[in-house]
């Protein structure tokens, strides 16, 4: 047994239970050690006391660093890695000006798999282990994700996108093509290797009431699948919808109506929920990813944590790429605090690394595989180093002269001054995925 075993020496952190209005949520251990083996979490422990249990094992020394678990993406558009920061207005118009031509071009299988490739290694960089990632309307988009994921074994959610009208030729299908090729898709690929497929209707904008139906039902068929779409993210947005699907009383209501709210239903944004929208939402134990720097950046609006959580919903944070601005999960949690801040709520740096990590597993039903160091979890790891430029080095250096250089002052100053700069490395199963400072990276496969 122990000759497979290998043991990582660093500061350990990782969550056993939600920090939202609880205390004793985690594990940090300073002088801490991991062991893995076969790509599975086998041990945490103080380093000495792990030493002399596995004496002759292999080690590598991360001393400084902090080992947590790989960082969990929910909601981001791979088609749109490369029209990132595109200027100016708001959803409709930068979907039509911008999206939607950039997502014709997955037609090819040729650029879906370049943009696949780059937007995987980006993933690694940032310390993103898992994501649930949108592609396009076309089959060879997912073909694209799920092969180049697979080829370094990295566990992704996605699924063929259902467009059937409000888009250009090029991007939409119709109920009967969208389910036959979302069917051949899920047979191939779900629960193929780490895989596993999320059906998905775009918005209620571009599918009709029958397709996203059809949508429900074949989630029904393949119930351990996944349902992703997008609420009330922008205004303009609800009127329209409202205006093609009349005779429901909200947004929320055409999903309902669709079949499409459930407990493995992903709802991107949900920022201008009525009360009681967000009420069935909760008790549906569907999962909000809230997207704060695309909030910001198309100017959409500020979600509310703090009424998401007296409502008792599920709220996990995705970065939202391309109109999302960063593929930095530690930036992601930075904007959403600023917004929370705004809206009187100083949410602490555990809520927001919580609902990157082991909230997200839990919201979707994987915490016995990732988000934690449990034993027997995969061994989806990243090397976090808390310091690296030299702003950051005086902040710790004040700190520890103050002695308050705790876990929770090291992930704030993550979330508010890091970026990928503070990735030293990111293991998937166990295997190191290159270095992830360089700018080029080659996927050790
Ligand atoms: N709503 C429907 N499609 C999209 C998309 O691609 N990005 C965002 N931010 N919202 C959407
Ligand atoms: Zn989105």
């Amino acid at each position: 047994m122990q000759e497979k075993c290998h043991l990582y020496k660093g500061a350990v952190f990782y969550f056993t239970d939600s920090p939202v209005n609880r205390k004793d949520s985690y594990v940090y251990i300073p002088n801490g050690a991991l062991v893995i083996t076969e790509g599975k979490i086998l041990e945490t422990g103080s380093y000495d006391a792990v030493k002399s249990k596995y004496m002759s094992i292999p080690e590598t020394d991360y001393s400084g660093k902090i080992l947590m678990p790989g960082l969990i993406d929910a909601h981001i558009h791979y088609s749109q890695t490369e029209i990132i920061g595109m200027y100016g207005k708001q959803l409709l118009d930068w979907l039509n000006d911008y999206t939607f031509p950039a997502e014709m071009n997955f037609n090819s299988p040729e650029h879906a798999f370049r943009i696949a490739d780059t937007f995987i290694h980006e993933l690694l960089r940032n310390g993103t282990t898992t994501c649930v990632a949108y592609p396009t309307v076309h089959p060879v988009s997912v073909e694209a994700l799920f092969q180049t994921a697979s080829s370094i074994n990295m566990r992704i959610i996605t699924g063929k996108v259902l467009m059937d009208k409000n888009a250009p030729d090029g991007l939409t299908d119709n109920v009967v093509e969208g389910e036959k090729e979302s069917r051949q898709l899920i047979e191939k690929w779900h629960k193929n290797g780490r895989n596993l497929y999320a059906v998905t209707p775009r918005f209620a904008i571009t599918s009709s009431m029958e397709q996203m139906q059809m949508a429900a039902h074949l989630h029904k068929a393949y119930p351990d699948t996944y349902i992703q779409t997008h609420l009330s993210e922008n205004l303009n947005e609800i009127t329209s919808t409202l205006n093609l699907h009349k005779g429901h009383s909200d947004y929320l209501n055409v999903y309902e109506k669709a079949g499409l709210l459930t407990d493995r239903t992903l709802l991107g944004h949900c920022i201008h929920l009525s009360e009681s929208e967000l009420k069935r939402i909760s008790n549906a134990g569907a999962i909000i990813a809230h997207c704060p720097t695309s909030n910001l950046f198309l100017g959409s609006g500020l979600f509310d944590m703090q009424k998401a959580n007296a409502a008792e919903a599920q709220t996990v944070l995705g970065s939202d790429v391309g109109a999302g601005t960063s593929f930095s999960m530690f930036k992601t949690m930075g904007e959403s605090y600023k917004i929370m801040q705004t809206l009187g709520y100083p949410m602490s740096a555990l809520e927001t690394f919580y609902k990157s990590t082991l909230g997200t597993a839990k919201a979707l039903k994987l915490e016995d595989k990732i988000g934690s160091f449990r034993t027997g979890s995969e061994a989806d790891f990243i090397v976090v180093d808390p310091a690296v430029t030299p702003t950051q080095q005086l902040r710790k250096e004040y700190l520890m002269r103050a002695n308050k250089w705790t876990i929770e002052n090291q992930l704030f100053g993550l979330q508010i001054t890091g970026d990928d700069r503070n990735i030293s490395a990111t293991y998937i199963l166990g295997v190191k995925k290159s270095d992830t400072r360089s700018s080029h990276l080659a996927l050790e496969k």
